[in-house]
C-alpha cells in the first residue's frame, strides 16, 4: 500500500495545474490508505509495547517468586538446622523431631478425644439473626480463635456451635472466613444445647448474672451467647438464660480484679467469646483465676487483677 501511495503521489506533481474530480477522489482515497494504514501500524505497536510490559511483568513476578521460594527454602534449612543444634546442646537428641503432618494428626486426635471426655462448652447461636453483617463476620473470627486457642490447649473442651443453620449468614460467613471450616472438630448443629445436655447440667456465661463462677466442674456443660454487640445491648445472654431455665454465672472479675484508673474512665467486664473461653481454659489448666486474668483479661477493658482478691 505504501508504494501504490508513491506511485499516484508522483502522478500528482507532474500534472501539478491540473486538479480534477479525480484527483480529488485520488487524494481523499490516499488519505483513506494512510489513515488505515497508520491505525494498523499504531494497533500493532502498541500491542507489541503491552506484550513487552506484560512479558516483563511476568518475568518480573517470577523472579520476586523464585526469590521467595529461595529465602524461605534456606529459612526452613536454617531453622531446622537450629532445631538440631538445640537438641544436641540439650542431650535431647532422642526425642523424635515430628515433621507439621504428625503434629497435625496428634492435634486431631487429642480434640477428637476431647469431644468424648472433655468439659463441655457450647456456644449459642441462636441469637445471631438481630446482629448487623459486621456483627457476623466478627463472630465468625472469634468462633475462629475460640477454636484455635482450643486446638493449642493441653486439655481441650470439647465444642459444640449449637442452634447454628446451615446456610445462615454466619454459616456461610464461617466458610468463607475460617479455613477448613466444615473439618473443624467440634459438633455443628442445628439443635439448642437443651435438645442435647440436662438442662440441670447447664451453667450460661453471662456478665449480668448475680452468681460468680466457681471453678469448671468436668460434669457441667458451659454455654456462650454467641453474640457481639457493638452497640452493648445489655442482659441478652441472661435473658436466655431464663428463657431456657438454666443457671446463669459471670466470670469472678469483681473478686479478682479492681478498677485501674485510666484516662477515658473506661472499665468493662464484657468481653468475646474467645477471651472468655482463653480463660477458661488457663483457668482448667492451672486452677488459678488469678493467673486466668492476668494471662487473657484484655488490658484495654479497665481493670487489673488485684494483689489481695476477696477469694482465693
Ligand atoms: C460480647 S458478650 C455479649 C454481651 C451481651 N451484652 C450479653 O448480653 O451477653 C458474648 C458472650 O460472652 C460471654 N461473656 C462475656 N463477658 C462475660 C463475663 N464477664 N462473664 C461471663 N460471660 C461473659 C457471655 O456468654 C456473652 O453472651
Amino acid at each position: 500500500m505504501c508504494c501504490e501511495f508513491h506511485d499516484r503521489r508522483q502522478n500528482m506533481a507532474n500534472s501539478s495545474c491540473e486538479t480534477s474530480f479525480y484527483d480529488v477522489n485520488v487524494i481523499s482515497e490516499d488519505l483513506n490508505l494512510l489513515h488505515i494504514e497508520l491505525d494498523t501500524d499504531l494497533i500493532e505497536n502498541r500491542s507489541n509495547r503491552k506484550d513487552a510490559v506484560c512479558s516483563k511483568n511476568v518475568l518480573r513476578k517470577q523472579r520476586h517468586w523464585e526469590r521467595q521460594l529461595a529465602a524461605k527454602r534456606s529459612k526452613r534449612k536454617e531453622e531446622k538446622q537450629r532445631r538440631k543444634l538445640n537438641r544436641e546442646q540439650t542431650g535431647d537428641v532422642d526425642t523424635p523431631e515430628f515433621t507439621k503432618r504428625v503434629l497435625k494428626a496428634i492435634t486431631k486426635e487429642r480434640l477428637a478425644e476431647a469431644q468424648s471426655t472433655g468439659p463441655r462448652l457450647c456456644v449459642d447461636l441462636s441469637m445471631t439473626d438481630c446482629m448487623s453483617d459486621k456483627e457476623i463476620s466478627r463472630l465468625a473470627g472469634q468462633i475462629r480463635r475460640l477454636y484455635g486457642s482450643n486446638k493449642k490447649a493441653s486439655r481441650p473442651f470439647h465444642l459444640c456451635l449449637t442452634d447454628f443453620k446451615e446456610g445462615s449468614r454466619l454459616y456461610r460467613e464461617c466458610v468463607r472466613m475460617n479455613d477448613g471450616f466444615l473439618n473443624y472438630t467440634m459438633k455443628l448443629t442445628e439443635q439448642s444445647c437443651l435438645d442435647l445436655f440436662p438442662s440441670e447440667t447447664i451453667v450460661y456465661l453471662t456478665p449480668d448474672a448475680e452468681q460468680a463462677l466457681q471453678s469448671v466442674d468436668p460434669d457441667k456443660v458451659y454455654v456462650l451467647g454467641g453474640l457481639v454487640d457493638e452497640s452493648i445491648q445489655k442482659k441478652i445472654s441472661l435473658d436466655r438464660a431464663g428463657e431456657l431455665n438454666v443457671v446463669a454465672a459471670r466470670l469472678p472479675i469483681d473478686e479478682y480484679m479492681m478498677k485501674k484508673d485510666n484516662l477515658k474512665s473506661f472499665h468493662s467486664k464484657i468481653l468475646a467469646i474467645n477471651q472468655v473461653f482463653d480463660i477458661l481454659l488457663t483457668f482448667c489448666d492451672t486452677g488459678s483465676w488469678t493467673e486466668a486474668f492476668k494471662l487473657w483479661f484484655p488490658l484495654g477493658k479497665g481493670y487489673i487483677v488485684h494483689p489481695e482478691p476477696t477469694e482465693s
